[in-house]
């Protein structure tokens, strides 16, 4: 089914494209009836926005974001093993038991066709958040293949539902990855990014490209957020973030990789959660945007800063700096500010506070008994489990990862 006769209200002050079949509207009554009369989003019709990924980190932030002020969310999401599939099921249960009738979840791969297809038209999608990917840039090394399987045809099957289906915005997520090697400190979108140093980061550029071609061609509003190392509660197992709290937690050694005044820019995820929202609700035509939070942090402050929150001593072992590391990035958010009201607010302070807080609750909760979860292999910064074959795997992405930086590239976690 196209919906191109349905008539879909989005928010006043939103840059409409020539598609025909979008008004605006500030007094229609929503779709959907309302238990609350002070419910805060009387302005415009309910979206129903398939939010691919929503089981995992950054996803299931923004369905709860998008279900609390009204939306209907539609989750589709395989469950890979990447990391642990306990916290993606944890995290959809916590949605699920907050939002109830609002939600749906499908589980399954968003590069088969006829599911995807049976989605958008018995849902009635209207606006689509990719936020779905195999995510990690060393294991890409590893096995390129499924990356692109899940980033590449995943994101051509998606816009191409999209176009059939007339959708009004197609957001999705790239990566500060993208920018490789770029030996600028900071990184802006106006920048050349057509040297990807990781089979993800390829990845995550086709995205960009097949999302301007899709544009191009069908007149699909798509916008690329490039995110900036995304941390907070219920974080990726395998990124930086999590790694040192549960290593310094746990009185295990963390690396750390030359004097320790190397600096990154890392955004706590409710302010990404802002930015993807703003996005979604103001198709732009075809942009790419970066989502940092411009205020980049020394790795040295960074550990001593987990230290505090913990009230423990790391054990740091002090590592030369990688071949082609880059000292400081950080993301220019001019962009972002201009075209999504973006405003970055969590200093890194208190993002680092708030997730230690949610670890040791967590901690005691029972959460990281589970060997599974806690994930991350100690040497090979994979974010694989502790399992027989994937030490195996993590020995053979931590070669291959060595002869690359040998050859002058940057990696970034994401
Ligand atoms: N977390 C970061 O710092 C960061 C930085 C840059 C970009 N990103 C991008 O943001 C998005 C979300 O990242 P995240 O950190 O929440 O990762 P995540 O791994 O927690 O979430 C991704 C989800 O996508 C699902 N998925 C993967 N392949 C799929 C497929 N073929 N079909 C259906 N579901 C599939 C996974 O099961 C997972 O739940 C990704 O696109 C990632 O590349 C994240």
């Amino acid at each position: 089914m196209s919906n191109s006769d349905d008539t879909i209200f989005i928010d006043p002050n939103t840059e409409l494209q020539s598609r025909g079949t979008i008004k605006e509207t500030s007094s229609e009554t929503p779709a959907v009836n309302r238990e609350k009369s002070d419910d805060p989003i009387p302005k415009c019709m309910i979206k129903t926005i398939l939010v691919t990924g929503g089981a995992g980190f950054i996803g299931s932030y923004v369905a709860d974001a998008l279900l609390t002020r009204g939306d209907k969310v539609v989750i589709i999401d395989e469950m890979n093993d990447y990391y642990s599939v306990k916290l993606k099921r944890m995290n959809l249960n916590f949605l699920r038991e907050k939002h109830k009738e609002m939600l749906v979840v499908y589980e399954g791969d968003i590069c088969e066709k006829g599911l995807v297809t049976n989605i958008f038209e018995k849902e009635k999608i209207t606006h689509v958040c990719h936020l779905a990917a195999r995510a990690g840039v060393r294991p890409s090394i590893v096995d390129p293949f499924v990356y692109v399987h899940s980033n590449i045809e995943g994101t051509t099957r998606l816009l191409d539902c999209a176009r059939e289906f007339n959708c009004v915005n197609f957001v999705y997520a790239s990566s500060s990855s993208v920018y490789g090697s770029s030996p600028k400190s900071v990184l802006t979108e106006e920048d050349a990014v057509d040297k990807p140093v990781s089979p993800y980061a390829a990845t995550k550029k086709s995205c960009e490209l097949l999302a301007y071609t899709f544009h191009h061609l069908y007149a699909l509003p798509t916008t690329g957020l490039r995110f900036f190392t995304v941390y907070g509660p219920r974080g990726r197992p395998d990124m930086a973030p999590f790694k040192f709290i549960d290593r310094i937690s746990t009185e295990q050694p963390i690396q750390q990789y030359g004097d320790g005044t190397t600096s990154r820019d890392y955004t706590y995820i409710t302010d990404i959660v802002c930015g993807v929202v703003n996005a979604i609700d103001r198709p732009l035509g075809c942009e790419v945007i970066n989502l940092g939070n411009g205020r980049p942090y020394e790795l040295k402050k960074f550990i001593s800063l987990v230290e505090r929150c913990l009230g423990k001593k790391a054990i740091i072992e002090v590592l030369p700096q990688q071949p082609g590391d880059v000292e400081h990035t950080c993301a220019s958010i001019d962009k972002a500010r201009a075209l999504l009201g973006y405003d970055p607010k969590v200093t890194f302070e208190e993002g680092i506070l708030r997730t230690t807080d949610w670890y040791l609750q967590a901690s005691k909760d029972g959460l990281f008994g589970d060997v599974a979860y806690a994930a991350a292999d100690t040497n090979s910064n994979t974010g694989l489990k502790r399992t027989l074959s994937d030490l195996e795997l993590s020995s053979l992405v931590t070669k291959s990862s060595k002869r690359l930086t040998k050859r002058g590239s940057r990696f970034s976690e994401e």
